[in-house]
């Protein structure tokens, strides 16, 4: 088979050092949560992008010294033989699909916390990081030579595990040799400060020295961050000057070029802010001085998009994250021909927000199987089939939850799945969610699960039909399934209070769903939007009214507007908007009363400290409620669901708990994975890659081969199989197809 020859220059393959990458896919550096204290599911969510066709897989950041200790983040590591003996498991799983493996090594500088080792850590400079709040000891010669031999202790011991690749990590705004190049950083007058030669010598010295150590069996990486992005100073780190310089005294040192621009924040950048390869412009102002092969990431979902970059000769090799977070199997699909098949990341950051929130386990909006691969023995791609697939399903309400669970319910074969949905078009609250500003490429989770369900002819998708609990009864299904998600809590009862807010039954207080629904307009100039919720929807519904030209003041009870925004790396975007607007931003106040023509509340912190402000109307973001009325008044009589030979009525997604939308998503998932256990309601036990004390190796070895008994608690002994052989099952296939 023969790539469309539009893609073919996606397919050739290019030599990177000693190795050569057998096309031009390769995954980016990215946190997991995993690092390596969970190495069967480190091993399992990096094998699968290998198995999903790209050419080289790279680790999370990894540390070099004990004095580079993130925690609570949580990276991978190389500071001694248990770290070996861990990442070795991904080197062979990514090995086994015959791609690449490469390791991000860094030192963290004044960034590390010291949580767990409680070291200090160096820097070039005796400088206060944002990031860790503190500070750090500057480098003597004698402490950086002690680092520059952590870097090569590290690589050789990547080495000796099989990694192909070695990156020596300038990126992200993060990590020793960027903190040498950046005035920001680097205050020093010796021969590591100063001009740009003298701020590139530790990170050429460093690559010389891992180089020498283990340069024939490993691909030399320089991760170089171009630009520092957003920053005006004088200390500013530039690409047409810093940048271009860096690449011409490097080039000759360096394997592969591994670009991106900006910190952490821009970088990984939001689909509300940032076009795909909006990094494009600074990538060409160094291509003329790197005649080694530059990757770059781009948020790259679009096959034309990425053959483009490559063809124009701007980059040589297609670098993603979250691309490949969301869908492992792009260079697969575009390779077949069956790109319109690719699951396309929508940009919304929640897999960098639950690394942000204190290093969680990574999570997808659009692929709920990342991160599951070896616990739970979840593949994108491969559905086991069920022993019950004439079971009839009725699936009611096609939100994020009740799509994922008839299309994955769909893939395992069920015969007869219909979903069910009140509204005339399918996508529940994510249609009009994608109409606030910035959010359109959240319609994706709509369309690609509307595209798949289209092509299984299995599953039955109704829409404009509200079935009542009568109508449920006489369908003729016996699995019933309740998605009805769930809507914004008109009361104002929020977080903070637990009741509703005195005035807020007024006509004049709307929910984010009867403005952006039914379409109601708000009356009057003066608008204040209450946001307890702290994600997006407060913000975003503020914007929209300002765009709209009325005076919005946005209150929230918490210190920071949009707090859960700063996880997802939007909140300062989100705050530049806002203020460009004029929204009045009031941080820290409790609303207490609502009245026509005003509003009452006060300080968090302080009860007496009252705040008045004069409105027109007023939206609520409290909370939302779970629309579980049905389910509710179906399960209430156990007879007549019997009479009517229904075995079982479960709910799932935000009728359950209202979450974001990847939970929705995952709930949907994992119901249609697990339907054929006597109580799918309650989910299986997964592999916890927990040491036991009194287990001994061997018998913790064999965990991460699977064959550890782990014990199946009564309530959730499977009719069909257990947990083990489901895994066992689904890793068969992923080894023999
Ligand atoms: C969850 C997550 C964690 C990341 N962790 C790292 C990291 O450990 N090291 C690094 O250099 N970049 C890290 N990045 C940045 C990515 O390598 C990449 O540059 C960025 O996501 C933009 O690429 P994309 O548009 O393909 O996602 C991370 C990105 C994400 C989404
Ligand atoms: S969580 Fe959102 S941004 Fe992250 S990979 Fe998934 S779809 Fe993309």
């Amino acid at each position: 088979m023969a790539p469309d020859p539009r893609h073919a220059p996606l397919f050739e393959p290019i030599r990177v050092g000693n190795k050569i990458f057998r096309n031009r896919f390769y995954v980016a550096p990215h946190c997991s949560g995993l690092g390596v204290e969970y190495p069967g599911a480190q091993a399992y969510l990096r094998g699968m992008r290998a198995e999903g066709g790209w050419a080289a897989v790279n680790t999370e950041y990894c540390a070099v010294d004990a004095e580079s200790d993130d925690a609570p983040w949580v990276q991978a590591r190389l500071i001694d033989q248990r770290d070996q003996a861990n990442l070795r498991l991904m080197v062979e799983r990514v090995h086994q699909f015959d791609a690449l493996a490469g390791v991000q090594l860094v030192y963290m500088g004044a960034d590390h916390t010291g949580f767990v080792t409680r070291l200090p850590a160096g820097g070039p400079s005796q400088v206060t990081s944002s990031m860790s709040g503190h500070s750090c000891y500057a480098l003597d010669k004698q402490d950086i030579r002690r680092i520059q031999r952590s870097y090569v202790e590290a690589a050789i011991r990547a080495r000796d595990i099989g990694f192909d690749l070695v990156q020596i990590a300038a990126r992200e705004g993060f990590s020793l040799p960027l903190q040498f190049l950046w005035k920001y950083w680097n205050h020093r007058t010796d021969e590591y400060g100063g001009s740009i030669e003298n701020r590139t010598r530790f990170w050429r010295e460093t690559i010389e020295q891992v180089r020498e150590a283990v340069g024939d069996n490993c691909a030399i990486v320089a991760g170089f961050c171009l630009d520092s992005f957003n920053d005006e100073s004088d200390r500013a780190f530039k690409v047409s000057d810093d940048g271009i310089a860096v690449v011409e005294l490097l080039d000759d040192m360096v394997d592969l070029w591994d670009m991106q621009v900006g910190h952490l924040e821009d970088d990984v950048s939001s689909s509300r802010f940032f076009e795909p390869f909006w990094q494009r412009s600074y990538i060409e102002q160094v291509r003329p001085y790197a005649k080694k092969p530059i990757a770059a990431v781009g948020r790259f979902t679009d096959p034309e998009l990425m053959a483009r970059a490559i063809k124009d000769g701007v980059i040589d090799i297609i670098g993603a994250a979250r691309p490949a977070i969301a869908d492992p199997f792009i260079p697969t699909k575009i390779f077949e021909g069956h790109g319109d098949d690719i699951r396309e990341c929508i940009g919304c950051n929640i897999c960098v927000s639950r690394f942000n929130n204190g290093g969680g386990r990574i999570v997808c909006t659009q692929n709920a199987t990342v991160g599951e691969e070896y616990r739970r023995g979840w593949h994108p791609e491969q559905f086991n089939e069920s022993e019950m697939t004439e079971e009839p399903i009725l699936i009611i309400g096609a939100g994020p939850a009740g799509m994922e669970c008839a299309r994955v319910l769909g893939e395992r074969g069920f015969a007869n799945v219909h979903l069910v949905e009140r509204d005339d078009h399918i996508g529940g609250h994510v249609s009009w969610i994608s109409e606030l500003p910035g959010l359109r490429t959240w319609r994706r989770v709509v369309e690609y699960r509307e595209s798949q369900l289209h092509k299984l002819t299995n599953v039955a998708v109704l829409t404009g039909q509200n079935l009542s609990a009568d109508d449920v009864l006489d369908y003729g299904a016996s699995t019933v399934i309740v998605a009805t998600g769930a809507e914004w809590d008109p009361s104002g009862a929020n977080p903070i209070t637990h009741a509703p807010i005195p005035g807020a039954d007024a006509d004049f207080v709307y929910t984010p769903e009867q403005i952006m629904l039914d379409g109601i307009e708000v009356p009057g100039d003066r608008v204040l939007v209450y946001d307890c919720d702290g994600y997006f929807m407060g913000s975003s519904i503020a914007e929209k009214l300002a765009s709209e030209g009325k005076t919005v003041t946005l209150v929230s009870p918490s210190d920071q507007i949009g707090s859960y925004l700063f996880f997802t790396d939007e909140g300062g975007h989100v705050h530049h908007n806002l203020l460009k607007l004029d929204v009045e931003l009031v941080p820290s106040h409790v609303v207490t009363s609502i009245e026509r023509g005003l509003v009452r509340g006060h300080n968090s912190y302080h009860s007496g400290k009252v705040s008045e402000w004069p409105v027109d109307s007023v939206v609520l973001v409290t909370q939302r409620l779970s629309r579980s009325s049905l389910y509710d008044e179906l399960t209430r009589s156990p007879e007549l669901l019997e009479e009517n030979g229904i075995t079982r009525v479960l709910r799932i997604g935000d009728c359950l708990e209202p979450r974001v939308i990847a939970e929705s998503v995952f709930d949907g998932h994992r119901l249609a994975r697990e339907i054929d256990t006597s109580n799918p309601a309650i989910p299986l036990p997964f592999i916890r890659e927990q040491r036991i004390l009194g287990w001994d190796a061997d018998a913790y070895d064999s965990e991460l081969t699977h064959t550890l008994p782990l014990e199946v608690s009564s309530h959730t002994t499977a009719t069909v199989k257990s947990p083990q052989d489901r895994c066992a099952d689904a890793f068969h296939s992923i080894r023999h197809g």
